[in-house]
């Protein structure tokens, strides 16, 4: 029986910075060479797919979503033969890689945007871009990157033209209504459809076209040119991902994941509510929102990442409420100091205060919810930050591989590394490392691979209906995950006092139970089945006889 309609239906995505991963050749910044042999690390770890963080030639001022050439690869990372290569050898692994594709605009370095400077106002070159004589239009959208930008415009003393940008001055917004620029960015989609990628983060994508009157954000014009991204993407005939990141509230990301558009978007209001949920040890608010993201979109189609490169995404009051904010600002204190624009500049360990309950317990929800779970490179080991480094790199440090020299990251001189690797007390690379956790059966490793491995087996998680059960304790959040031929029913404790409820099992009464992550048989299903659960517990029980074949069945075949 073939469960698996696509590919990247409740796969786990592994997301990484190329550039602080591993270094081949020894010049402190990470590579492709590097990468394509830790990619047994990443099989032994048991994601299903990585998703790259941009890959392309860019001055890098911001981390390469500032891009010069779409077609060619960072000469630091390597060149298309070395990305050719670690394509190759991820699909040989079993991973899928998806490459983070910034569609919205440009560096001010690339070709497009020099020309468009030099070209006369008015004609085909100068309006690859959004140009205006004044800073009047658009006075609506608003400014995302508000610590580092105080206008949209900026001024460009040759073009004698302001120019339009939704992030940084140096990132202008490529004008979509010349078709001149639609068709480059659909050939740029050709291009690496032909390489063999297996799918797209698309970048801000709410941005693309712009109106008067408005937030600029998800215009009909924008979806419309989504479409066409998904019909050229169809026509390649393989099962290529589109995963899109709108920042906006769950009702608003669903608008690009009508049938004929993206097959995916994260759920960042998810993530902002986890956190919330854990700070302030309630279930609420969390049952709302997996509530109505499911209402919205029901199924796997949402990318769950509880952190990423970015800062913790907590919005300007419309993501979540003002008073979710104060919880997780409040209740995770360490997060305090540590505001970048609309939120906090943490890693997960560090956000969580080191408590590896609530990092498990966060987990282990990403991992038995609806969904994509996203894994950030080094939280696997609950990595540590480095505050007050530049912008988002205090959450874009080496991966600590070992507990040599630079973290067994790289061999260069301390010098010329890309970034510091982390020696704060705590997380020093020297103890918080792969090689050290693989060796200690208790580990966070050791037990994310024991949680993939165990999901692996399950495919009811990856892929099964989705249903809250109604119970009266307020901390604690149960659903089932089903399919056809199996049943397994999640607990989730999220705070830190123990819990103990009964929950109506009576549909299935008498049905045997099982729980799989420690392996212990349970009372038959009843009215009143009793469960405990400790500080930050979780368990998966399965309920009634499971088929073998389900048992056998793996999440990447
Ligand atoms: C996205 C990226 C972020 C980048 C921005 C501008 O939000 O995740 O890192 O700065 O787009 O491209
Ligand atoms: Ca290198």
């Amino acid at each position: 029986m073939v469960l698996k309609k696509s590919w990247w239906e409740g796969a786990v995505i592994y997301q990484l910075i190329p550039r602080s991963y591993s270094d081949g050749n020894g010049d402190g910044i990470g590579d492709f060479q590097g990468l394509t042999k830790r990619l047994s690390y990443l099989r032994w770890l048991g994601i299903d797919a990585v998703w790259l963080t941009p890959v392309f030639p860019s001055p890098l001022e911001d981390g390469g979503y500032d891009i010069t050439d779409f077609k060619n690869i960072h000469s630091e990372l390597g060149d298309l033969s070395s990305f050719h290569r670690f394509l190759q050898s991820a699909h040989k692994f079993g991973i899928k890689v998806i490459l983070d594709l910034v569609l919205n605009h440009t560096s001010t370095l690339h070709p497009w945007f020099q020309r468009a400077r030099w070209a006369p106002k008015g004609s085909l070159e100068r309006d690859v871009y959004v140009w205006s004589d004044d800073t009047n239009r658009y006075k609506a959208a608003p400014v995302l990157f508000r610590k580092f930008e105080d206008s949209n415009w900026q001024w460009d003393e040759v073009a004698g033209q302001y120019y339009f940008h939704r992030f940084l001055h140096h990132q202008p917004d490529l004008n979509f209504e010349n078709p001149w620029v639609q068709e480059q960015i659909l050939d740029v989609l050709d291009f690496w459809l032909a390489r063999g990628v297996d799918g797209f983060r698309l970048d801000a994508v709410p941005f693309l076209f712009e109106a008067e009157g408005g937030r600029c954000e998800g215009l009909p014009e924008t979806h419309a040119f989504l479409q066409k991204i998904r019909d050229r993407v169809e026509s390649c005939g393989r099962d290529v991902l589109l995963l899109g990141e709108a920042i906006q509230p769950v009702n608003e990301a669903a608008t690009y994941l009508k049938e004929d558009e993206l097959h995916g978007a994260f759920n960042f209001s998810l993530t902002a509510h986890l956190f919330a949920a854990v700070a302030g040890g309630s279930n609420k608010d969390l049952y709302n929102c997996l509530k109505a993201a499911q209402d919205a979109v029901p199924g796997c189609r949402w990318a769950m990442p509880l952190r990423n490169h970015d800062e913790l995404w907590l919005g300007d009051g419309h993501l979540v409420p003002e008073k979710i904010i104060q919880m997780i600002t409040t209740g995770l204190h360490q997060g305090h100091g540590h505001w970048l624009n609309w939120g906090i500049n943490r890693r997960l360990a560090p956000l969580l205060n080191g408590d590896l309950r609530a990092n498990r317990l966060l987990n282990a929800l990403l991992y038995s919810l609806p969904g994509m779970p996203c894994l950030y490179y080094g939280d696997e080991l609950g990595m540590g930050d480095w505050p007050g480094l530049r912008d988002r790199d205090p959450n874009r440090t080496p991966m600590a591989w070992t507990s040599d020299r630079n973290g067994g990251f790289s061999s260069a001189p301390d010098p010329l590394l890309v970034l510091p690797p982390i020696t704060s007390p705590g997380y020093d690379y020297r103890v918080v490392n792969v090689e050290v956790q693989k060796q200690l059966p208790g580990s966070l490793l050791n037990w994310h691979r024991r949680m993939l491995t165990c999901r692996r087996s399950l495919p009811a998680l990856s892929q099964g209906d989705f249903e809250i059960l109604p119970i009266s304790h307020p901390s604690v959040i149960v659903f089932l995950r089903t399919i056809e031929t199996m049943k397994v029913l999640v607990a989730a404790n999220l705070s830190a006092a123990g819990a103990s409820l009964y929950v109506d099992l009576s549909r299935w009464d008498g049905a045997r139970t099982r729980e799989v992550l420690w392996g212990c048989e349970y009372p038959p299903a009843n009215s009143s089945w009793f469960i405990y659960l400790p500080s930050y517990g979780f368990s998966w029980w399965l309920i009634g006889e499971v088929e073998e074949a389900n048992l056998n069945s793996s999440s990447t075949s």
